[in-house]
């Protein structure tokens, strides 16, 4: 072959390649837009709550002269307003791309951020969330694509849920593995063990479609281990049948030294609601 064709096949081939790559990142666009999506008419009726209530207490106000009615009224208008607040804030920071820019996160941060968009969602089917948080653990990250790591994996695990179940959360550094560890385990369904292997596999799904056409396109786990795994970080599953699932994120940590000081020495950030 001569080198005028070697060369033009070479340009083809890497013409070809930056394609693949802009399609996979458009892929990850839109399978982000589709994991919260699901969440639009939980999000919608917790805004029209917040509305509701600030409607009500401004009347109460407007009607009411004295000032303890009115500083009343006034403060839960003011909750109701930051809360409204948190969760445009956390919808943004989710929906921000920012292309492949890694920095140094706050691993907790980036659950919170996404457990704000999740819990009316979760309130709705009955689920209960508790989290553990131990220490502020940090990593390299590129948070909008973990935050859509952990969506796919609150997401999946309210599927597998009935009313009464519970969902845990953990974070927390490991001296062991020298990772920051993120739990996601619910009470749930689980899978057989025979289908395990096949979890991760690109449109492998045992779901159909909702109402609006979501979901159910198997695109979800595929995508947790490829963003895990080019944070050079692992994805392990567990599972037993009838008691639920524990999906553990191991990314690497950002200051080894500092955040197993802060595991070791216990001082924890615990919650649960
Ligand atoms: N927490 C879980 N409990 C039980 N089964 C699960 C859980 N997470 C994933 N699965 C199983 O793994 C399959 C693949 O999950 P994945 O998120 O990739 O796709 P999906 O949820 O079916 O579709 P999509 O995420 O595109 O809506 C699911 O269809 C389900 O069978
Ligand atoms: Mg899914």
């Amino acid at each position: 072959m001569a080198s005028s064709d070697v060369e033009r096949l070479e340009q083809e081939v890497a013409e070809l390649r930056a394609v693949v790559a802009d399609l996979q990142q458009k892929l990850m666009d839109a399978q982000k837009m589709s994991a919260v999506g699901t969440l639009a008419s939980s999000i919608t009726h917790e805004f029209n709550n917040i509305l509701t209530t600030i409607i009500n207490y401004a009347k109460m106000g407007v009607r009411h002269r004295n000032d303890e009615t009115r500083d009343k009224a006034l403060d839960k208008i003011l909750a109701a307003g930051h809360r409204a607040s948190k969760i445009t804030t956390g919808m943004l920071s989710y929906s921000r791309s920012r292309g492949d820019r890694r920095e140094v996160m706050s691993l907790v941060q980036l659950v919170e951020d996404v457990l704000v968009l999740v819990e009316k969602d979760l309130q709705i089917h009955r689920i209960r969330l508790e989290t553990d948080f131990i220490g502020d653990p940090s990593s390299e990250v590129n948070p909008s694509q973990i935050q859509q790591v952990l969506l796919n994996l609150i997401i999946n695990a309210r599927q597998a849920m009935e009313p009464g179940d519970s969902l845990f959360i953990g974070v927390r550094a490991n001296p062991e593995t020298k990772t920051a560890d993120i739990v996601v385990r619910d009470s749930g369904a689980g899978i057989p063990p025979e289908k395990l292997p096949n979890i991760f596999e690109a449109f492998y799904s045992t779901k159909s479609a909702d109402a609006q056409g979501q979901g159910g396109t198997g695109l979800g786990l595929a995508l947790c281990k490829d963003v895990v795994e080019s944070h050079k970080g692992r994805i392990r599953v567990e599972s037993v049948i009838g008691r639920g699932t524990t999906f553990t994120l191991k990314l690497p940590l950002a200051d080894a030294a500092r955040a197993l000081r802060e595991a070791t020495s216990g001082s924890p950030i615990q919650k649960a609601g």
